[in-house]
């Protein structure tokens, strides 16, 4: 309850006794004279004035907020002056009603009417600091492009995934056993020897950067039981130097396929659909005898040039650019599965058989793509990779 309670009570005829204490008391003899002094006129003028000065005073719309609350806000002297009206004889309620309500509304107009200029002042200046000159050259933002050795993986991979091949992975920094011993690669093997292989500090730690992703195939076989199919594509290392032709750091791609009853047929028609989808259905292989340690036999697999579809143009006028005149491109190492890296992987090579090959993905690019030197592929220039879109 208000302390001003009271002053809703009707007012009582001062008696005899009261009249002879207090005679010039009125009406509203339970009216307290100290919150009067809130609805006092020149009060009321006062605090208006002292409003509409602060509201022409401000000149953001931020400190014509910050100033709002202390002249229309609740604790304001406007607003005590109008709840004081509540405390008031009915008699004096109207006038003081209207005298509130009249400096109220000035006040509200005034803070409106400023509201409104300094808003216009406000778009007027924006207007003005934000404009833009849409005449300036722009600062256009390539769109970014995979590279095209990713983009070459990812086609590859997608081949045999198509065909039901799963995707395998290596660690980079591979142990030497992996790299070498399991694929019958032994100490003397030229490939172990300084000069190709970049082994880790110190040396008898037993680790290598990989120098192929055939550890892969032994990794795959160590953890999985036949049948195997998988596809590994992978970063590898070996220590060229840069040149038109080389690069330390390249990409393989390696297949593995481990089953009962595999054949030499079966690694021919893998190598003839992994080629018919990478250079076109005219495309097939021939295979020549090579020598690989974890395969045996080996082979090198050769395909049918897809530029000149095998003319044989060497020697002559219009000797082919692509195969350089053989009407053959060499696409990579390949083999059946030597039984000794089964034993090693614990797979019985009298049950299973298998076939893998591998080839180089820089390579690929370059022939699918007629990229003519090495360097373009590891700089990194965006205008290179842009040209290969953003597409698989
Ligand atoms: N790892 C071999 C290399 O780097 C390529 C290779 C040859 C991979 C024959 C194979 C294979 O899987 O069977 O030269």
């Amino acid at each position: 309850m208000s302390r001003n309670a009271g002053a809703s009570e009707a007012p009582q005829p001062p008696t005899d006794e009261s009249s002879e204490r207090t005679p010039m008391s009125g009406p509203n003899t339970n009216y307290d004279p100290v919150e009067v002094a809130a609805l006092d006129p020149a009060q009321i003028d006062a605090a208006v004035e002292q409003a509409l000065a602060a509201a022409a005073a401000a000149g953001s719309l931020e400190e014509l907020k910050a100033v709002r609350t202390a002249h229309q806000g609740e604790k304001s002297a406007l607003a005590l002056a109008n709840r004081e009206i509540a405390a008031l004889p009915p008699s004096a309620k109207a006038e003081a009603g209207k005298r509130v309500g009249q400096a109220r509304g000035r006040v509200a107009q005034a803070f409106a009417a400023r509201q409104g200029e300094l808003e216009v002042e406000r778009d007027e200046r924006i207007l003005v600091e934000e404009r833009v000159d849409v005449t300036v050259p722009a600062l256009r933002r390539r769109p970014g492009a995979r590279h095209p050795i990713e983009l070459t993986a990812q086609r590859l991979v997608d081949a045999f995934v198509g065909m039901g091949w799963e995707v395998a992975e290596g660690p980079e920094l591979e142990s030497e056993w992996l790299n070498f011993d399991a694929l019958n690669l032994g100490p003397d093997h030229p490939a172990r020897q300084m000069q190709d292989t970049f082994f880790l500090d110190p040396v008898d730690s037993g680790l290598v950067l990989r120098t192929q992703t055939s550890p892969v195939q032994i990794r795959t076989m160590l953890d999985q039981e036949p049948p195997i199919y998988v596809v590994a594509p992978g970063k590898v290392f070996r220590t060229d130097d840069l040149d038109a032709t080389h690069t330390p750091v390249f990409h393989q791609i390696e297949c593995l396929a481990i089953d009962k009853g595999l054949t030499m047929a079966h690694l021919r028609g893998a190598l003839d659909a992994f080629v018919r989808i990478m250079f076109g259905e005219e495309t097939r292989t021939r295979v020549r005898a090579n020598y690989f340690p974890f395969t045996e036999p080996s082979m090198e697999t050769d395909f049918l040039c897809f530029a000149c579809h095998g003319a044989e143009t060497w020697g002559t006028a219009e000797q082919c650019r692509t195969c350089g005149g053989s009407g053959w491109i060499e696409l990579g190492g390949s083999g059946m599965v030597n039984r000794k890296v089964l034993r090693t992987c614990g797979i019985d090579p009298d049950i299973y058989s298998g076939f893998a090959f591998g080839l180089g993905i820089e390579r690929a690019l370059m022939l699918r793509h007629g990229v003519q030197g090495m360097h373009d592929m590891v700089e990194g220039d965006l205008r290179f990779s842009q040209q290969f879109g953003m597409g698989a």
